[in-house]
């Protein structure tokens, strides 16, 4: 189900670090697609890059090409919300991503070739986080890791929440923040508790395997 492979890396904290600062550097003068021409920043991620999850979310809004932090606007403080009433902090227990690391233009979905584009970057940054868990936060993250042929039977209220594993990592697909803040119901099976839900079973997952977050 799962398409794409990491080429993990077994790195110490000081080598991640350096791996990370480097890659970003690059990828802050990167100019290879069109999207380069319009963006203020590029947003590259943020979080704790030592930690076991990774969140991948589609592409930078004004706010986060403005500030160069991802997930910073509305619905980067709805997801903040959601994520701490499952007992997480942002900062500390995930380190959170992009598909694609400039805004593009009116908050349009990015194009494959944008996408393609990006990829080296998305897949080098989880290769040297090497993490135990990735959340495919709504559509364009899901399509970006899922077979194609899989992914079009299937709809992201089927599979959020579930666990697919590949090279030993759990991939868990998630409603998008934009998605939950037009869904107003906070019932038990809204998709507001659900997402609530997938992120307290993330944390305990990731708990009951015997490594520090
Ligand atoms: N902000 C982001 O950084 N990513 C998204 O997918 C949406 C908003």
């Amino acid at each position: 189900m799962i398409s794409k492979t990491i080429k993990l890396l077994n790195l110490n904290s000081e080598e991640k670090e350096k791996a990370m600062s480097d890659l970003k550097k690059i990828c802050e003068s990167c100019f290879v697609c069109e999207l380069s021409k319009t963006r203020d920043r590029v947003v590259f991620g943020s979080g704790n890059i030592h930690s076991k999850i990774v969140l991948i979310g589609e592409a930078p809004g004004a706010e986060e090409d403005a500030s160069g932090m991802p997930f910073v606007g509305r619905a980067g403080k709805f997801l903040t919300q959601i994520m701490e009433k499952a007992g997480f902090d942002r900062k500390k227990d995930l380190y959170i991503i992009n598909t694609v690391k400039c805004r593009p233009p009116q908050n349009r979905v990015p194009t494959d070739f944008e996408k393609n584009c990006c990829e080296d970057y998305l897949l080098s940054q989880l290769a040297i986080i090497n993490p135990k868990v990735i959340i495919l936060c709504g559509a364009t993250a899901c399509q970006t890791f899922f077979d194609s042929t899989f992914w079009k039977k299937n709809k992201i209220s089927n599979l959020r929440g579930e666990f697919f594993e590949n090279q030993g990592i759990q991939y868990v697909p998630i409603f998008h923040p934009s998605y939950l803040l037009r869904q107003h119901s906070e019932d038990e099976n809204a998709p507001r508790s659900l997402t609530i839900k997938d992120f307290a079973n993330i944390k305990n997952y990731v708990k009951n395997l015997n490594t520090s977050l």
